[in-house]
């Protein structure tokens, strides 16, 4: 059983990031999308709101034999792929100002559980300027995010925005 996480904030969830889930669904049996609940950071959605928002949108992901769930964590990213039985950690890395950051998170998880390994994918190019935040910052102000989150992520957000 090869077992992944793919851990992030997702908020909220983007293009980018079903693109990573789509590309590493060959790779491995089953993967987590695994929501942090990090109290520090001032959300736009709640945790339960992001699970509840990837738990929909997740069954469209092309995703052939892979099984895909979504849970949250609190805490270290390696405690919960090791309490999950996972064999790795998914992240996607977009344009190399990623790298760095990617590279002392992937090295800081190894030192803490050394069997687990960081697999990198990179998005498809058109998603390459795509991360949550200027989403939300693009979104906020008015501007057009269609093409770039799903559909009902734009939705939720004009929710949020009432
Ligand atoms: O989507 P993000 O915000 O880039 O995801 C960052 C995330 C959640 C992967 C990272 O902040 C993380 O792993 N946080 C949990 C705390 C932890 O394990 N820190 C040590 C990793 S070096």
């Amino acid at each position: 059983m090869r077992r992944a996480i793919f851990p992030g904030s997702f908020d909220p969830l983007t293009n980018g990031h079903l693109d990573v889930i789509k590309r590493s669904s060959p790779l491995f049996d089953e993967i987590i999308v695994a929501v942090l609940n990090n109290p520090d950071k001032n959300p736009m959605f709640t945790v339960e709101e992001r699970v509840a928002i990837i738990e929909e949108i997740i069954p469209s992901v092309e995703h052939g034999s892979c099984r895909l769930t979504v849970d949250s964590f609190s805490g270290l990213t390696a405690e919960f792929a090791k309490r999950r039985e996972a064999i790795a950690i998914v992240r996607g890395i977009r344009a190399v100002s990623d790298y760095e950051y990617e590279l002392r998170m992937a090295l800081m998880n190894r030192k803490l559980e050394p069997t687990i390994e960081t697999v990198f994918l990179m998005a498809d190019e058109e998603y390459s300027y795509v991360s949550s935040t200027l989403m939300k910052q693009v979104f906020l102000l008015g501007g057009r995010v269609d093409g770039l989150i799903p559909e009902l992520v734009e939705s939720r957000m004009h929710e949020k925005k009432k």
